[in-house]
C-alpha cells in the first residue's frame, strides 16, 4: 500500500496515519458484522476437506478419458475457473501437451456468442470431452443453452446411454433446475454452498473442479486462502491487510476516485484482474435510498495490464481526471525469466538492454510508472507477490474478497446481491417465452415500439 499510505502527506498524494485512525472505530464496526454474518466464502478454505477429496477422485475415476475439459457457466461462475488456469498453468498449456502430462485442456467459453461456441464444438473430440455445467442458481439463460447444445452434440456423438460420462454438475445442493437435470442425468454433482455468492466462490468446486482436472494444486490454494483468514481475522486496521486495502480504497472513494484500476505486471495475473473487476462492481455497485434520497454507490473497477496498457491506458492515468487509483501488482520472482542478449555494441538505444532479463525489465517498468505516477501526484498502490503459486493465489483471492466484504459494510450496502441485473435477465425471459415472464414480454414490446 505503500504511494496510497504516506506520513505526513495529504490529499490526493494519500493519506496519513490520522485518517487510518480516524476510520479505526468504524473497520472495527464493519468487522463485528462480518464477523457476526460470516460470509460463505470466509469458511471455504477451512470446511472442504471431504469437497476436495470428492474432486480429486472424481478425477482420478476421469481423468483418463478427457482431452478437453469445458466449463460452461458465466459471471461468478466462470471467472474464477479462467483466473486460476491463466495464474497457474503455463500460457500455451493448452496448445502444448508437454506443458499438461495427463491434464485436458481446459476451455470456458463464457458467453452465448454463437460463433465462439460453435467453432468450440467443432474443435473439440466430444467423444474425449467433459463439460462441467456451473450454475449456482442452475436456471442462467447462458449456462443452460450452452448445455443443452452441448448435450445434444454429445449424445450424437456418443449416443444417449454414455451422455452421463460426459457431464458434471455444480450447482446449488437444494433448487434449481440444473439440479434436478443432473439428476434425471445422473451427472456426478458438486454442490456450491448457499451461502456463497458466484463471484466469492472461487475456492469452492466452482473454481476447485477444472482447477483439479487440469493439474493444479487446489490444496495449495485453500491452504493459502487459510493462511490469509488467519491474518486477517485482527479487528485492528493497521495489522489487517485486507482492511488496510480496503480502507484506502473507500477513504479513496470518498475523496472522489470513482475508478479502480487493477494493474498487475504480471501475465499471469490479467485474469485475477477480469475476476476483481466482477468482484468489485457487482458487489459494490449499489443503489440504496437513504433518508429518502437514492445513492447511488460503487467504484468503477478497471482491468489493465503492466506493461502492456502503458502504451494504452498509462497516459490517461497520468493526465486524465483525477478520478481514479491505480492498484498494482508486483512478482517479485517470475516463474520463469529470460536473459536479454547483448548485441550491437554501437547502437547505444538497444544495447543497455543486453544482459538484463525480462522479468527485471518488467519489474523496473512497474517501479518507473509507479514513481512517474506518484510524482504526478496519481493515488496508486501496490500488492506484491514474492511469486504466483497455488498459495500466494489463494492469499490473493481471500484478501480481495475480504476487502470487499469491508468496503461493503463501510459504504452500508449489501455487498452480496446483485438486483440490478435481474431486470435485464427477466424481459430475456420474457421474451424467450419463458413461462412466468409474459408481463415482462408485453413491456419489452411495448418499449420497443414506443
Ligand atoms: O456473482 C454472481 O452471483 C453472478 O455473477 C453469478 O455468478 C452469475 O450471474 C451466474 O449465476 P449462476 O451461477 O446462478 O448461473
Amino acid at each position: 500500500v505503500s504511494n496510497m499510505f504516506r506520513e505526513n502527506l495529504q490529499g490526493d498524494y494519500g493519506f496519513n496515519t490520522d485518517d487510518i485512525e480516524e476510520k479505526k472505530a468504524a473497520v472495527s464496526d464493519a468487522h463485528s458484522c462480518i464477523e457476526r454474518e460470516q460470509p460463505g466464502f470466509m469458511k471455504l478454505p477451512f470446511e472442504q476437506d471431504q469437497v476436495v477429496d470428492d474432486i480429486k477422485d472424481l478425477r482420478d475415476a476421469m481423468i483418463k478419458e478427457v482431452d478437453n475439459f469445458v466449463v460452461l457457466g458465466i459471471g461468478g461462475s466462470a471467472l474464477g475457473n479462467i483466473a486460476v488456469q491463466t495464474a497457474l498453468n503455463p500460457p500455451y498449456y493448452n496448445e502444448n501437451c508437454e506443458f499438461r502430462g495427463a491434464s485436458p485442456r481446459l476451455y470456458v467459453p463464457d458467453n452465448v456468442d454463437p460463433v465462439r461456441f460453435a467453432s468450440l464444438l467443432d474443435n473439440l473430440n466430444l467423444s474425449r470431452t467433459i463439460f462441467n455445467v456451473i450454475s449456482k442458481s442452475g436456471t442462467t439463460a447462458e449456462t443452460m443453452s450452452l448445455y443443452l447444445i452441448a448435450r445434444d452434440r454429445v449424445a450424437q456423438e456418443v449416443g444417449e446411454e454414455k451422455v452421463q460420462d460426459h457431464f458434471i454438475a455444480t450447482t446449488s445442493s437444494s433448487s434449481g433446475y440444473l439440479l434436478k437435470i443432473a439428476e434425471r442425468e445422473g451427472f456426478p454433482e458438486f454442490y456450491i454452498p448457499e451461502d456463497v455468492g458466484g463471484r466469492f466462490s472461487v475456492l469452492s468446486p466452482v473454481g476447485l473442479v477444472s482447477s483439479a482436472f487440469c493439474g493444479v494444486d487446489i490444496e495449495g490454494l485453500l491452504a493459502g486462502a487459510a493462511d490469509m483468514a488467519r491474518r486477517c481475522q485482527e479487528e485492528d486496521v493497521w495489522n489487517n491487510p485486507a482492511y488496510m486495502h480496503g480502507l484506502l480504497h473507500y477513504l479513496a472513494y470518498q475523496q472522489g476516485k470513482d475508478i479502480s484500476v487493477m494493474m498487475p505486471y504480471s501475465h499471469q495475473l490479467k485474469d485475477v484482474a477480469d475476476w476483481y473487476r466482477q468482484l468489485w462492481a457487482e458487489s459494490l455497485g449499489k443503489a440504496e435510498t437513504r433518508e429518502g434520497q437514492q445513492i447511488n454507490a460503487g467504484q468503477t473497477p478497471v482491468k489493465a495490464l503492466g506493461a502492456t496498457d502503458q502504451h494504452s491506458q498509462l497516459q490517461l492515468y497520468m493526465e486524465g481526471p483525477r478520478d481514479k487509483v491505480v492498484n498494482f501488482i508486483e512478482v517479485a520472482e517470475h516463474d520463469r525469466d529470460v536473459e536479454i542478449p547483448g548485441f550491437y555494441d554501437d547502437l547505444d538505444g538497444v544495447n543497455y538492454l543486453g544482459g538484463s532479463s525480462l522479468g527485471e525489465l518488467l519489474n523496473i517498468e512497474k517501479r518507473a510508472t509507479e514513481m512517474a505516477l506518484s510524482q504526478r501526484g496519481r493515488l496508486n498502490c501496490t500488492i506484491k507477490m514474492p511469486e504466483v503459486n497455488p498459495h500466494t493465489l489463494g492469499q490473493l483471492f481471500y484478501m480481495l474478497e475480504l476487502e470487499t466484504a469491508l468496503v461493503g459494510e463501510l459504504l452500508d450496502i449489501n455487498a452480496f446481491n446483485q438486483p440490478g441485473v435481474e431486470l435485464g435477465k427477466n424481459y430475456t425471459y420474457g421474451v424467450m417465452g419463458r413461462e412466468g415472464y409474459e408481463d415482462k414480454k408485453e413491456e419489452f414490446e411495448q418499449q420497443s415500439r414506443s
